[in-house]
């Protein structure tokens, strides 16, 4: 692996990666992001046109390049969110049933707690942690901008340090959602002063913080519970090889769940949604059963 720094070292940091795909990976990750726009049922909005359903996607959303800001519609709520159509997957692989409690670990801003949220139908417990209060202020304002008070009773947001949940409490939860701090490489690549900043130990450094948060939410889910890994990241050290770690270093107490998502392709041991043959993505998630 290459020690170089900056955009060179990450060009050819990424071109050892992905090989022959990475000039058109590279070339997909720097096009406008398209956007899904999740209705929320609480506005009372409506597409004007029949939605471009994302097969096997169940929230009603729609598909385009581009979509006015959201806005509040005359009940008071915002009437879509905006986001990745990645970023619905790892609550799809959750499989939430009202009733159950759930942690969102690594919650802000809280697009994906809010989609658990619609799920969960206000039975049950949603944690939507994170450790930073800025961040953390904009949970409060996503489920007030688009949820009644009343259809926030089951929800809390926590501050808690992800990697030492487990000092704290264990099997304790039916799901828990990992969607991990991670290299955010579409974000380097878009940002000039980022790029120049780059070396190859950030994203060993962060896969350490990410594999000890995996290790903490395998500990707070009961036995029998499913943990959701996820990252936005393109480096396998962030990705398949986190789930490595798993089992070179919890074995027996998990076993993994492979499951087929509408877009995408399997990994070694997850999935991942790449933007130059999906136009969405990168995103990579893993389902994990604890079984001890
Ligand atoms: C990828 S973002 C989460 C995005 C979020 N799931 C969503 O869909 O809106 C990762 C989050 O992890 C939080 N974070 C970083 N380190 C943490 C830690 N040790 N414990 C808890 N949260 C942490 C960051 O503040 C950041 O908001």
């Amino acid at each position: 692996m290459t020690n170089l720094k900056g955009p060179d070292g990450f060009d050819l940091f990424y071109g050892e990666m992905y090989g022959e795909r990475w000039p058109r990976l590279k070339a997909a990750l720097l096009l406008p992001k398209k956007h899904v726009a999740v209705l929320n049922p609480f506005s009372k909005f409506k597409f004007d046109k029949i939605p471009l359903h994302v097969s096997g996607v169940s929230f009603e959303h729609d598909v385009r390049e581009s979509f006015p800001q959201p806005e509040k519609t005359e009940e008071g709520y915002t009437n879509y969110y905006l986001l990745d159509a990645a970023s619905i997957l790892p609550v799809e692989a959750l499989d939430i049933h009202p009733g159950e409690r759930i942690v969102d670990l690594c919650a802000a801003p809280g697009g994906k707690s809010f989609l658990c949220a619609l799920k969960m139908k206000n039975l049950g417990l949603l944690i939507s942690n994170d450790r930073s209060a800025a961040r953390r202020a904009r949970i409060h304002n996503i489920f007030n901008d688009y949820l009644p008070k009343t259809e926030q009773k089951n929800h809390k947001i926590t501050s808690y340090d992800a990697t030492k949940w487990c000092l704290y409490e264990k099997s304790a939860y039916d799901k828990v959602l990992l969607d991990a701090p991670c290299s955010s490489e579409r974000h380097v690549l878009e940002d000039n002063k980022e790029l120049s900043m780059w070396a190859p130990g950030r994203t060993k450094a962060i896969a350490v913080t990410q594999f000890a948060m995996l290790a903490s939410a395998l500990d707070i889910v009961k036995v029998g519970g499913t943990v959701v890994y996820s990252t936005c990241a393109l480096s396998q050290l962030e990705n398949d090889d986190i789930i490595r770690k798993l089992h070179q270093k919890r074995p027996h107490r998990f076993e993994l769940i492979r499951k087929e998502f509408p877009f995408g392709d399997p990994t070694e041991f997850g999935w991942q949604i790449l933007p130059d043959n999906t136009g969405w993505g990168p995103f990579y998630l893993a389902v994990v059963k604890r079984i001890k």
